[in-house]
């Protein structure tokens, strides 16, 4: 099934570049990654360029005259025009390097949420949020009586719009932060509506973009969001390291973050003054690898072409939904594959999620299992925990078959009678 007619690019060679999917999992038993939500595999091209850098020219940036901090220096700055190119940012000093989606949220809250909101002032949330995009809200909540609320979502896993539009009217709503694709239903949000009732009601939108980036082209000002958060774990990049894209207006406007190395223009023993974008939120030595290596993710996403990526993990979802409907006592989460990310979170009748994913493993198929960082959502959809196979650009319809196979040989085990 290799040469499938529905695969848009040639999935052999690509599943050649990445090292970790051509090993067994157990003594002769295939590795079938289905964990990609969590984390992705990193091709041989960001292995590389990790492994060049700390051989060929490891220096600090921003910092040294030498020809290796230089070295060093343009290929960090390299790989953030890289992303701003990506996403189609306006500039490249609106494109922020922290350590991923969580820390990006984390700066707009104690940054632009501690200047810009005041007590009874409304964040709007989902129901559907992943933890990073709740307790930051919550945490200054606590400290400002500022209020979160939550847009309820739809028996079919989608989001109430028209309540959307009732709660952005009614409240005093300042901020709408919203996950653009669910990582437990794949729910794919409508952002750049959603972008648009909000502008109309006075509010800015944030944005968690960790499950769309990595799978679906996003132009930040086709959709014209404020704030964008994302992950390069997420997307073939190395871990420690993410983006926050902001409108340009609104990162000047925002006081710094973290204070230290790098973000400062001038310190004196009286007080300091600040470094312009991008650098006043990247304080301290950052993770100059890692921002390479997600330069050439960057550029390995893109040589694949991210309406290719979408069209093949959109056909594999359409065809793992398919497959799973027809096990007995199965029941996937979320709307239809043609509203959906690459995201398949199922139970299994009389079977606990964790036991599930470990029989799975022994069969080959890495899954993850539990709440996925979404608690709340958990308890809308009255379950404690939900098996999740999660699929990306180098993820085959036989390995949707293992999986199913593989989930008849968890019920024979676990589900009797
Ligand atoms: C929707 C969503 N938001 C935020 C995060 C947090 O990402 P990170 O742990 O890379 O900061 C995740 C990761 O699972 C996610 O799926």
């Amino acid at each position: 099934m290799l040469n499938h007619p529905k695969y848009p690019y040639d999935i052999a060679s690509i599943r050649a570049d990445f090292p970790i999917l051509n090993q067994d999992h157990h003594d002769g038993v295939p590795l079938v990654y289905l964990d990609n939500a969590a984390s992705s595999q990193k091709p041989r091209q960001v292995l590389d360029v990790l492994d060049q850098y700390y051989r060929q020219y490891n220096a600090n940036v921003h910092r040294g005259i030498h020809k290796l901090s230089e070295e060093a220096t343009a290929a960090y700055e390299d790989a953030r025009k890289k992303v701003r190119r990506f996403i189609n940012a306006n500039s490249r000093r609106e494109v922020i390097y922290t350590r991923g989606t969580t820390e990006s949220i984390n700066l707009v809250a104690q940054t632009w949420g501690r200047t810009h909101l005041k007590a009874g002032d409304v964040v709007l949330s989902t129901q559907m949020e992943h933890h990073a995009n709740i307790v930051p809200w919550q945490m200054l909540a606590a400290e400002r009586n500022i209020i979160v609320k939550y847009v309820p979502i739809l028996p079919d896993g989608t989001l109430d719009m028209e309540a959307y539009g009732h709660m952005l009217h009614d409240e005093p709503v300042k901020l709408v932060a919203v996950a653009h694709v669910s990582n437990v239903l794949g729910t794919v949000n409508p952002i750049e509506e959603m972008a648009r009732l909000a502008h109309e009601n006075g509010a800015l939108i944030l944005v968690d973009a960790a499950q769309s980036v990595p799978h679906m082209p996003v132009d930040v000002q086709a959709l014209d969001v404020d704030f964008l958060a994302f992950s390069s774990h997420k997307m073939a990049g190395p871990t420690g390291i993410g983006i926050l894209y902001g409108k340009r207006a609104l990162l000047e406007d925002m006081p710094p973050w973290m204070g230290g190395g790098d973000m400062i223009s001038t310190v004196t023993f009286e007080g300091s003054t600040w470094n312009g974008l991008p650098y006043k939120f990247e304080a301290g030595t950052p993770s100059i690898a890692e921002a390479i290596g997600l330069g050439a993710a960057v550029d390995y996403l893109m040589a694949l072409g991210m309406e290719h990526i979408h069209a093949h993990e959109q056909a594999i979802t359409e065809y793992a939904l398919e497959r799973l409907a027809e096990v007995p006592g199965v029941t996937v989460f979320g709307p239809d594959a043609g509203q959906k990310g690459a995201v398949a979170a199922f139970a299994v009748e009389g079977a606990h999620a964790h036991d599930v994913a470990q029989l799975l493993d022994a069969e080959g198929v890495a899954v993850r299992a539990g709440h996925h960082c979404a608690m709340p959502l958990h308890s809308v959809l009255n379950v404690a925990a939900t098996s999740r196979a999660s699929f990306y650009l180098y993820n085959t319809f036989d390995e949707v078959d293992v999986l199913v196979n593989a989930l008849y040989v968890v019920k024979n085990t676990l589900v009797r009678g």
